[in-house]
């Protein structure tokens, strides 16, 4: 982007016809456009003639396979994203491929919100290598990539230089989208002996329990029905490197024993093999739970949650960094202006106030998407509220009363919205969704 589509351009490649239309179809109706081929040869054609912002290949395809295309694609287009698909259960090719410069792999068969999450990450990543790179790492405002400068911030940025120095096992907590996975790639990519070994994301919950050895520790050929050739698990894979287990807490309660085994005795053994082979790999893990309660309730193991809780680096919710949200607003609102082609924006005073007053809990995520949307929908190259969901526009601002009784508050609250309508009763009553003598009573 910016193209002649205005939207980002994805190729699909895969020799099974029906594959990549079924691909195409999710992708067309979540807004981006989609050109697919069938073979490497079609898809070098394509990539010749059109400007592609991602690259969707399969891995196995005759002739030439999806990793040569890779090969090809990072020596002609550095900024095209790639994504691989691989069978289940063939970690070497996607170990191969990462190697080769894919930017992310997902097993087939896979659902459509894997598909769609793996994209958004790489659509990012994407933006942030077009993006002026002196505006991500200035330091100023920016550190690892990450942008913040209150006090919260900067303990999170310590944190972060402590750990990229030692192998300590890290846990990192925080709410929905504060940037756990970001802090987690900091840790890894700033890691002197590390970071040109891979870092392999592991969902946690995504873990099927019946193959749990066989992912993370890999089998031999022969050593169960369905086992037809030698296979890496996750752990050799990410050797030397690191593997982040995302949303540890909801990996079920009997494979909790095993993870713990192996962070004890960093040693693995693939299945239908005796041989014990020592593991070099760092572990950072997250999740947005307090595992603290988990343990007391009993769902999740003390001991697992001693092991990793080495060093915790706790993310603050977004509405606790004071104004590293407007530092943020800015920094996105910059990043997609340049991308839709716009002049740097102004925020109206009104902007201002909604994003400092609201409650964020979908956190940066949201406030990305919030500033995305605003852009698009205002013609003229300004941020203001009335381009916000109402749920902003009308909210009452937690943060500063959080004292309030539930009556006090609800008081507040119509008074508000009573301002907001600029006085209207009539548009505040249908807000409110009650009656106007309730109305007046609480105005009273
Ligand atoms: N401080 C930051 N500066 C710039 N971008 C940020 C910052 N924090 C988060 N982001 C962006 O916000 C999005 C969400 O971040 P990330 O995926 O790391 O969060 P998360 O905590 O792992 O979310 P989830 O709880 O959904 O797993 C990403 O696009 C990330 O790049
Ligand atoms: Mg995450």
């Amino acid at each position: 982007m910016p193209n002649q589509y205005d939207k980002e351009v994805i190729l699909v490649v895969d020799d099974n016809i029906i594959t990549c239309e079924v691909i195409q179809r999710n992708l067309e109706i979540s807004g981006f456009h989609v050109f697919t081929a069938h073979s490497v040869n079609d898809a070098i054609q394509i990539l010749s003639r059109q400007e592609i912002d991602l690259l969707i290949t399969d891995y196995k395809m005759p002739k030439h396979s999806g990793l040569e295309l890779i090969k090809y694609v990072r020596d002609h287009f550095q900024d095209i994203c790639i994504i691989m698909l691989t069978g289940y259960g063939s970690i070497n090719s996607a170990v191969a491929a990462m190697k080769e410069g894919a930017d992310e792999y997902i097993t087939k068969p896979f659902t459509d919100k894997e598909l769609l999450d793996a994209v958004g990450i790489c659509i990012q990543k994407q933006k942030e290598k077009r993006i002026d790179p002196a505006l991500i790492y200035d330091e100023t405002w920016a550190r690892f990539g990450i942008v913040g400068q209150c006090q919260n911030m900067l303990e999170v940025y310590s944190k972060i230089e402590k750990t990229c120095k030692n192998d300590a096992i890290v846990l990192i907590t925080g709410e929905n989208g504060t940037g756990k996975e970001l802090v987690a790639r900091a840790i890894h990519y700033h890691h002197k002996a590390r970071s040109i070994y891979p870092f392999i994301p592991i969902n946690c919950p995504g873990i099927p329990a019946t193959l749990f050895e066989s992912e993370l520790f890999g089998h031999v050929k022969g050593a169960f029905t369905g086992a037809v050739q030698h296979r890496k698990g996750f752990f050799q894979a990410a050797e030397k490197g690191c593997l982040f287990l995302d949303e540890i807490s909801e990996l079920p309660f009997e494979l909790q024993a095993k993870m713990l085994r192996v962070l004890q005795e960093k040693e693995i053994s693939r299945i239908g093999e005796t041989l014990v082979k020592k593991i070099d790999v760092r572990i950072i893990a997250a999740t947005n739970k307090n595992l603290e309660d988990l343990v007391e309730k009993g769902v999740f193991r003390q001991d697992l949650f001693f092991r990793l809780n080495v060093i915790n680096i706790d993310i603050p919710p977004l509405r606790d960094r004071g104004n590293d949200i407007i530092l943020l607003a800015k920094h996105f609102a910059l990043k997609y202006a340049k991308e839709l082609g716009k002049t740097e924006p102004a925020f109206t005073d009104k902007a201002i106030s909604a994003l400092k007053e609201y409650f964020w809990p979908g956190n940066v995520r949201e406030l990305e998407n919030l500033i995305h949307r605003s852009l698009i929908m205002n013609d003229e190259d300004i941020i203001d509220s009335v381009n916000f969901p109402d749920i902003m526009k009308f909210n009452v601002p937690y943060n500063q009363h959080l004292n309030l009784s539930l009556e006090d508050m609800s008081k507040k609250y119509v008074r508000d919205i009573v301002e907001q309508t600029g006085g209207n009763k009539a548009k505040a009553l249908k807000i409110l969704k009650i009656d106007r003598k309730t109305l007046l009573k609480k105005l009273k």
